[in-house]
Formats: C-alpha cells, structure tokens, sequence
C-alpha cells in the first residue's frame, strides 16, 4: 500500500512532522537509521522558543509534549565576571521560552507517535531515494515503500540532501573561526542560563535536568587544542570567565565543535523536501538550531496535508517561506556570536562588541527587538 509521506530521519524536524501528519490524518512512515536509545539519548539543543511551544500547542500536543517545563524567564551575563540580568520574559511580553533538553523533547514526541499508531521504523539502514520526479519510491534493506512525497528530516549527515542532483542546490558556508569546547558535568544548574563574555574569552553554563549542567568554553581553532586541556585547565578557565571560584564537579563529556554555518537552497527537489539540519545548520548562540527544524516542520506539516488533499501551493512556496526564517535566524546567530565572542583581539572590536551588549539594557527597542528574536519568528504565510 503507498503511503502519502515517507519521512526519512527521527530527530526532532522528523519526530514533530510525524506526529503534526498523523494529527492531520495524513499517512506517513518514518524510517530512521539508527536505534530507538540512540535517538533517545542524543543531547544536543535545550531550548524550545516561544514559537516552537506555540506548534505544539496548536496541534493539541501541549500535554504530551510541554508538561511540567520550566519557563525560560532570564538570561544572564556576566561582562568580565560583572552580572547583568536581561529579563527576557519581560521583554518580549511573556513569550519566554522553554527549557527543554532535546533529548526529553524526542522522548516525549517518539512515545506521543508511537502510542498513537504511528509507523516507525527504527535500524533502516541504506535508505535510498528513487524517482523523486514520478512516484516516489524509497527503499532499505530489502524493503520498497511508494509514496506521493518524501520528507528529508535526516540531518547533516543524511541521504536526501544527497540525493538531490548537486547542480540543482546552491549552498552557502561559513566558518565563524571560533572553536568551542564542551563538557557535561555534575555540576549543579545555574539559576538561569548564564553567558560569560570578556578578554579571556567566552563561556557559559547551561541547565540540563536538575543536577546537571552543560558547559562552554572557546578556544582558538589552529593556535589552541583543548583536547590537551586537563579538567582542573577548563575548571580554572571556566571560573575565570564566568566569574565563579566555586565552580567543579566530574566531567562525563567533552566535546570540540567548530563553529560554521550552511544553507542549502532551494530546501526543495520535485517531491523531496528537506527540513532542518539537512537544509541549514546554524551556530548554537541563540538557541535556533533545534527550533528551526521545529518550524521547517510545521509549515512542511501544512503544505503537505493541503497537497495530500488536492492543493499544493503551500507546498510549492515551503522553501521560499523556510529560507526566509533560516536566513533571518541566521543573521541573528551571527549578530549574538560576534556580540559575545573575542574573535579578533583587536582592542577596537571588542569596544564595538560591548557597546552592542550595552546597547540590549540601555535601549528598551534593542531590548526588545533581541528578545522578539529569542521567543522566535511568529507564523509566517
Ligand atoms: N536514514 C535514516 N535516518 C537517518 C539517516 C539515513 N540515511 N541519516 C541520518 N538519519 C537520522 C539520524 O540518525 C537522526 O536521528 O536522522 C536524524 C536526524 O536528526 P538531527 O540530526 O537531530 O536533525 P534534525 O531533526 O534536523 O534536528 C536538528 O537538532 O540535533 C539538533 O543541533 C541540531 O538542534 C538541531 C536540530
């Protein structure tokens, strides 16, 4: 039996598009490479925009989905150890944000699928696209599956971007020149999240789950290798940066990520369409990356569900309505990673850097305006 959707990747763009299709009636089967503790235990994003909450709500997902998460209310920085509250809540009218560490969010939506009948195929291993211009055809293992179209949720790494002939795709890198070290730890949560900026370098200390935290520390790509670094190093580091002696605890994680930036366009092929870290990948300042593969799926949700049903005009203007939010997200990424990060050394810049940061609680418009990017980009048409 074809089936309307075949989506291909179980991540959090994946996961909310299943469950959005199956709420809408729309038929779908979601093949997923690796298995369900993988999915399951991924940590990667924590924070769920304004936005992204109001997706789930709408589709009646607010139970299952947003119970029992803390509301994001402030953000704090401390300007060479010196703290300074930016009430975000406040700001933007109420539309905080939520706390929610990625892995609880895919948690929560697997289970919300499954228990609802959803069809999730989990260790699909060699998925391959086929006459994506016709009647789509996907297949793994031994296993062929047609369908009316075909979401490509299966992140940087996938096979749809790939799929997709190269001269068809335009795609736009950059790399931020900024290395970033990470580390989980038994470290108790800060009170809100906090951003340490300064000559020394940046630094931060996010909350995940109650006796947790998740720590950031830059470095130079090329002239710094933090894998050198020894756990009372980065301590040492992180106290200075984020002005607290009394930080420690036992490391369980560390990681190196360098910061670089990627948008295919168009997100579009025939009857592939792509959605989140297979269409864009953004740097983590601003927390966008998770949210944007959130908002790729409700529009892709949408357009599917009204083509399945004989009208594919959203569906044929999906790319241009998600690139106009990824490039946006993506400036403000790039506006926060600049305003936060000593990239340069130069004295001059890191005047202008914080003459932007002072300008957010000097300026209520500034103020504002950062905030309203923080709850997320309302719906657009
Ligand atoms: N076949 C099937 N599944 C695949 C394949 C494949 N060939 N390749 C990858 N996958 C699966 C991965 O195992 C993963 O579970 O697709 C899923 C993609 O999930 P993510 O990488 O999380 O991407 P996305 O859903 O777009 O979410 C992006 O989540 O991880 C964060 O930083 C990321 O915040 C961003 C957001």
């Amino acid at each position: 039996m074809p089936t309307d959707v075949v989506v291909v990747g179980a991540g959090p763009a994946g996961l909310t598009l299943a469950n959005l299709l199956q709420r809408n009636g729309i038929g779908c089967v979601v093949l997923e490479a690796r298995d369900r503790s993988y999915v399951e235990e991924r940590q990667r994003a924590g924070v769920l925009d304004h936005f992204g909450g109001r997706v789930f709500a709408e589709a009646g997902l607010a139970d299952q989905v947003l119970a029992g998460v803390p509301t994001q209310t402030f953000l704090e920085f401390r300007y060479e150890g010196e703290p300074r509250l930016l009430d975000i809540a406040a700001l933007s009218d109420g539309r905080g944000g939520s706390i929610v560490p990625q892995q609880m969010l895919v948690r929560r939506l697997l289970t919300t699928f499954l228990d609802e009948g959803g069809d999730l195929r989990f260790n699909a291993k060699d998925v391959e696209l086929h006459s994506l211009g016709g009647s789509p055809r996907v297949t793994y293992g031994d296993v062929s599956l047609d369908c009316s179209y075909v979401a490509g949720c299966d992140g940087f790494h996938g096979v749809s971007r790939r799929s997709i002939p190269e001269d068809e795709l335009t795609t736009y890198t950059f790399d931020h020149g900024i290395g970033w070290y990470t580390m989980l730890a038994d470290a108790s949560p800060p009170k809100y999240p906090l951003m340490g900026i300064g000559r020394h370098g940046f630094a931060a200390q996010f909350p995940r789950g109650p006796v947790a935290s998740r720590f950031y520390l830059q470095y130079k790509p090329g002239e710094e290798d933090p894998r050198a670094w020894t756990d009372d190093e980065a301590w040492d580091k992180l106290r200075l940066r984020l002005g607290d002696p009394s930080l420690g605890g036992t490391i369980t994680d560390r990681e190196v990520v360098e910061m670089r930036s990627f948008v295919v366009e168009p997100m579009a092929y025939e009857k592939l369409f792509l959605a989140g870290d297979a269409a864009h990948i953004i740097t983590p300042m601003g927390a966008k990356g998770m949210n944007l593969a959130i908002a790729d799926a409700y529009v892709l949700a949408g357009a599917l569900t009204s083509a399945v049903r004989g009208d594919d005009t959203a569906l044929r203007a999906y790319s241009d309505v998600c690139l106009r939010r990824t490039w946006d997200y993506q400036e403000f990424s790039r506006w926060f990673t600049e305003m936060v990060h000593d990239t340069s050394g130069d004295p001059f810049q890191r005047r202008l850097a914080r003459a932007r940061f002072d300008r957010l609680f000097t300026n209520r418009a500034a103020g504002v305006a950062f905030a309203d990017m923080m709850a997320g980009v309302d719906l657009v048409s």
